[in-house]
């Protein structure tokens, strides 16, 4: 008999940060419990409900007995519905035996970085950047290389300093159109160079396109349109409102998947089968649903980027793109930690702390306009009360 050991969680796991909206979203709700009303501007989900044909399309599947796993892969229905919205949206031929249908594109991310990187191996990510693409790559063993966008430039990437980062061990880069947090959308000419990058260098570009399908005045692009050298990571989370049904995609080259279809059996068996049913749904026949939500999310981005503007808090290029807004607070702090909570607690509107979104984003604060017009109305005002 050994003596008793007292074990602690791994070293890995507990390097994982949380995602700091979270901690402010924790503390707004026990602000709420106190029975403060509080407007909530720091959440990255849509309030709007997922579309009624999708739920019955859900009841249906389950009442027909999809109920079971299905192939790991996802079901050839599905994954052909993916490879028309690519030919249609995008002009881009995408074989449905490159698609696997995944629990969102989170575990998609977790797919990719799980079958492309050895040990120490890079990939070059932006800065500001979602949270999880760096935890997820040192999870895995790699090492992310950080590249700076400037607010000035509109966030836009430069194809040079991400050129400046490539080195032996560099496997892929990360592009995230339209962008959590910035908003902002990649122009033609940086999807372009990217791809031009990739077919140089043999490095991919992982594209995370989940964002696509909420743009304003524009179109996004999808980087299939110029390489096949590339991972895209999408869903229906946020332009259909299935955030909790957790079904998404990953599109990978053709010799990753037999590696990527094992990784995604062993950690997750499939997609659940009546969702993947109402993801066929979602793709065939809710086109008119979620334009009405985009054109929603226009309305309240119209009106934020003035009023926001007006309060003092910068913005140089307007985004048209997700449903955020990075803006400079500097005026009023350099912490956004500290910034957000007073915003918080002498306010009571709920925000996001730019550094959240790495060290780039220090001094900003993103906004989220997820929320419907009269809670925008009221967070605006509060704001301006609090200023
Ligand atoms: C940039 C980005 N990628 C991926 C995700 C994950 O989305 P899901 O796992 O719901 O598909 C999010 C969620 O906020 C996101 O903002």
């Amino acid at each position: 008999m050994c003596a008793y050991r007292k074990i602690t969680p791994s070293a890995r796991a507990g390097e994982i940060p949380p995602f700091l909206a979270m901690d402010i979203l924790d503390q707004a709700r026990c602000l709420e419990a106190k029975g403060k009303d509080i407007v909530h501007l720091e959440l990255g989900e849509p309030d709007f409900p997922p579309p009624e044909n999708v739920v019955q399309a859900a009841f249906k599947a389950m009442e027909d007995g999809y109920t079971s796993y299905t192939p790991t892969q996802g079901i050839m229905e599905l994954r052909e519905a993916v490879a028309d919205y690519y030919l249609q949206e995008y002009g881009a031929a995408v074989h449905p035996d490159k698609i696997i249908a995944t629990m969102g594109s989170s575990p998609a991310m977790m797919l990719v970085f799980g079958t492309l990187l050895n040990p120490g191996d890079e990939i070059i990510i932006p800065n500001p950047h979602y949270p999880p693409y760096p935890n997820n790559i040192r999870f895995i063993g790699g090492v992310p290389v950080k590249f700076n966008l400037a607010e000035k430039d509109g966030f836009q990437y430069n194809l040079e300093t991400i050129r400046e980062k490539i080195s032996p061990k560099t496997k892929g880069i990360m592009v995230n159109s339209p962008s959590n947090p910035t908003g902002m959308l990649q122009d033609e000419a940086v999807m372009r160079g990217l791809a031009g990058i990739a077919e140089e260098t043999g490095i991919f570009i992982i594209s995370d396109e989940i964002y696509h399908g909420l743009t304003y005045g524009v179109k996004a692009h999808s980087i299939l349109e110029y390489t096949d050298r590339a991972f895209v990571l999408s869903g229906f989370s946020k332009r259909y409102a299935m955030t909790g049904w957790r079904l998404g995609w990953v599109i990978a080259p053709e010799d990753f998947i037999p590696p990527m279809k094992n990784l995604h059996m062993n950690y997750f068996l499939s997609a659940s089968a009546f969702v993947q049913k109402a993801g066929v749904e979602a793709l065939k026949n809710c086109g008119a649903a979620a334009e009405e939500m985009r054109l929603t999310y226009e309305r309240r981005r119209d009106y934020l980027i003035p009023e926001l503007r007006q309060l003092g808090f910068g913005l140089e290029v307007e985004p048209q793109g997700a449903f955020y807004l990075l803006v400079n607070a500097k005026k009023f702090s350099n912490d956004s930690v500290e910034l957000a909570k007073r915003i918080l607690d002498e306010a009571g509107v709920a925000v996001t702390p730019g550094v959240d979104f790495g060290e780039r984003a220090e001094g900003y604060l993103r906004i989220s306009y997820a929320t419907a017009m009269p809670e925008l109305k009221k967070g605006v005002e509060r704001l301006g009360g609090w200023i």
